[in-house]
């Protein structure tokens, strides 16, 4: 990677602060990170307070490549091997047992670690340099809407965390696909780009949604990446008819929609396309959002394989509907 002499000062600056502990903000191809040193309680400690998250969530531990597997894993099955060759660097997280020397604020005192190698350059570059692990869950505050860009990352943390390398626009736009190797069968714990055929081209028949005994996963919760706004999912058809419906009630609502606009109802169009949709999905929430109406109505995208992953974060903002949505 050829660097401008900004981006290297900015480079030196960052892996300056990780090695001292403090965390910062680092691209990767989903969503932007909140980094910083996975062997350290105090900077593990930091990423927490930071981001306001429980306790028993456990963090991502990032790696410069797929020799760093048994750094972090015990018992690192042949499939895993085989999926992050596959797919390493790239938007995919696997679980495994974890080693012994893994903090349990990282792991949230489960027996596993969640290990990732993410392909933006900046964080592959950070990560080589470094040498060891960076834990680093989504730069946002918990439950909030992920960061695609460095301004939102600024706009979440403000000086808190004074370091944010700016890597652009995230090419994925949402978080990683994690799989669960560290059970009988592997599990499919949080939907993304990578979807479910890619997967099982490696590792044969998947399963998809955590058992009831599989590790925590904060994404999983109903409610998160939810906008302040109440958000509500629904059909185009319905879409309309809501707007109507609350703007007699003198409410002010703002539309999203899959291609183009619903007659009358002001808000951001996405693209017709899963990948581009996601891409866009998250920076189009902040700025609805940051509209302050009363409503966001969401239209569904098609319910197909497809659209699994946006549909899944769609679900989870609009958790909230109130009951008398249609
Ligand atoms: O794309 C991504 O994965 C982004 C970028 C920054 O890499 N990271 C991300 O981190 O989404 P975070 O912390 O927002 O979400 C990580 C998810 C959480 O849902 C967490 O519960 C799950 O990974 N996770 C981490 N370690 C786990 C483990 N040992 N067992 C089960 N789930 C785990
Ligand atoms: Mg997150």
């Amino acid at each position: 990677m050829k660097l401008g002499p900004d981006a290297a000062a900015a480079l030196d600056a960052a892996l300056a602060a990780l090695r001292k502990g403090d965390v910062v903000g680092l691209p990767t191809e989903t969503v932007y990170g909140l980094a910083g040193d996975a062997s350290d309680p105090a900077a593990v400690a930091r990423i927490f307070a930071l981001k306001g998250r429980p306790a028993d969530h456990p963090l991502i531990v990032h790696v410069a490549g797929i020799e760093a597997l048994d750094d972090w894993a015990r018992d690192v099955p042949p499939l895993a091997r085989r999926l992050a060759e596959a797919f390493w660097p790239g938007p995919l997280t696997l679980i495994l047992r974890k080693q012994a020397h893994v903090l349990d604020a990282v792991t949230g005192g489960q027996d596993t670690v969640g290990l990732r190698c993410p392909r933006h350059p900046l964080a592959l570059n950070v990560l080589k340099r470094f040498g060891g692990g960076l834990a680093a869950p989504s730069a946002n505050r918990f439950g909030r809407i992920s960061p695609t860009t460095a301004a939102h990352v600024r706009e979440e943390f403000g000086d808190a965390v004074p370091v944010v390398l700016d890597g652009g626009e995230c090419e994925v736009g949402i978080e990683s696909t994690i799989v669960d190797l560290s059970g009988t069968t592997p599990r499919i714990l949080r939907p993304g780009r990578l979807g479910k055929a890619e997967l099982e081209a490696i590792t044969g028949p998947i399963v998809e949604g955590a058992a009831k005994e599989s590790p925590r996963v904060s994404g999983a919760l109903a409610s998160h990446y939810a906008p302040h706004t109440r958000t509500e999912l629904l059909t185009r058809e319905e879409l309309g008819e809501r707007a109507r419906l609350l703007r007699a009630r003198g409410e002010t609502v703002l539309a999203l929609t899959v291609g183009r606009a619903v007659d009358g109802v002001d808000g951001r169009v996405l693209a017709d396309d899963p990948d581009a949709y996601g891409h866009d999905l998250y920076a189009a929430l902040r700025e609805l959002d940051a509209r302050r109406a009363d409503r966001l109505l969401v239209e569904a995208p098609p319910r197909t394989r497809a659209w699994f992953a946006v549909l899944d974060r769609l679900g989870r903002a609009a958790a909230d509907t109130p009951e008398d949505a249609p």
